[in-house]
């Protein structure tokens, strides 16, 4: 039976449990309106690991604007009944106050690697991120924890940081799981109207013909100029970036000399959307 913890004293208490039976202990950290996704990191931390956590966490400091907090979809029954279904040991879904009580006054910055990208277009997003995830990591005791490459950059974030705090945990990235038509999943996808959602896709479309453009020995810069005008062509409004950036360090590149990604943060219909793919 999957228990709904809100406390990090009960939390603790349950863990310890299960440590000292020597048991392998995984979590999932999402932010809830579970998907495939999801669930496919949850299955990844089942097979990996004795138990299971899944954490559910709007974090207001991850949110550098008020309206995108305030519309994140919050859907704590159905994640549930979804979690509970594949056999998840524990949601764990604190309020803001047993995460920030009052006095708070920590916070990680992982230079460098934070500062492009996402880092550039959301100030002070991965510094959110990195507080409240060695936060759950320190909740939670997990000896693993499960994050998607939809959001590469987050994940290379966190394994710096993992790295440089010495933080005993294993970081596992798992594949993105995209749509039938290839829009990768995301909790944002339920505010694309019908028409933005037809058109969606063509951002996985057009970054896999710059990524086979690229790969085939084409420019890099021109491949990337012709993708920008190819997702305004496919009804993009703006396109934040496209760029290939080396996998790990996310540095600029102009040649594929090193194992790279192509990332891309485009909006429509009102959304914004994020991608990337190995090239
Ligand atoms: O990827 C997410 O859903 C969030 O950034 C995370 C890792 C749960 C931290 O709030």
């Amino acid at each position: 039976m999957m228990q709904i913890l809100r406390t990090v004293a009960e939390l603790r208490t349950r863990v310890r449990g299960w440590k000292e039976d020597g048991r392998q202990v995984g979590v999932v950290p999402t932010m809830g309106a579970l998907h495939d996704g999801h669930l496919s990191l949850v299955r990844a931390a089942k097979r990996g690991c004795d138990r299971v956590i899944v954490t559910i966490f709007v974090n207001p400091k991850q949110f550098n604007n008020p309206a995108d907090l305030e519309k994140y979809p919050r859907t704590e029954a159905a994640d549930a009944a979804l979690l509970a279904a594949e056999g998840v040991d524990i949601l764990f879904a604190p309020g803001p106050d047993e995460v920030y009580p009052p006095g708070f006054a920590t916070s990680v910055t992982v230079s460098g690697i934070s500062d492009p990208l996402e880092g550039a277009m959301r100030p002070g997003h991965f510094e959110g991120v990195a507080t409240v995830v060695a936060k759950l990591f320190g909740m939670t005791q997990a000896n693993r924890a499960y994050f998607g490459q939809k959001d590469w950059q987050q994940l290379q974030v966190v394994k710096r940081m993992v790295a440089d705090l010495n933080i005993p945990v294993e970081v596992v990235g798992a594949e993105t799981v995209r749509e039938g038509d290839g829009l990768a999943m995301s909790s944002r996808n339920v505010r694309l109207d019908a028409l933005s959602r037809a058109q969606a896709p063509g951002l996985y479309r057009v970054m896999s013909k710059v990524a086979a453009a690229i790969r085939n020995g084409g420019d890099v810069a021109a491949a990337l100029d012709q993708g920008r005008a190819d997702l305004v062509q496919a009804g993009f409004a703006e396109v934040e970036y496209l760029d290939l950036r080396s996998a790990a360090l996310l540095e600029p590149m102009t040649t594929l000399d090193q194992p790279a990604r192509l990332l891309a943060a485009a909006w429509i219909g009102g959304v914004r959307l994020i991608d990337n793919i190995p090239v």
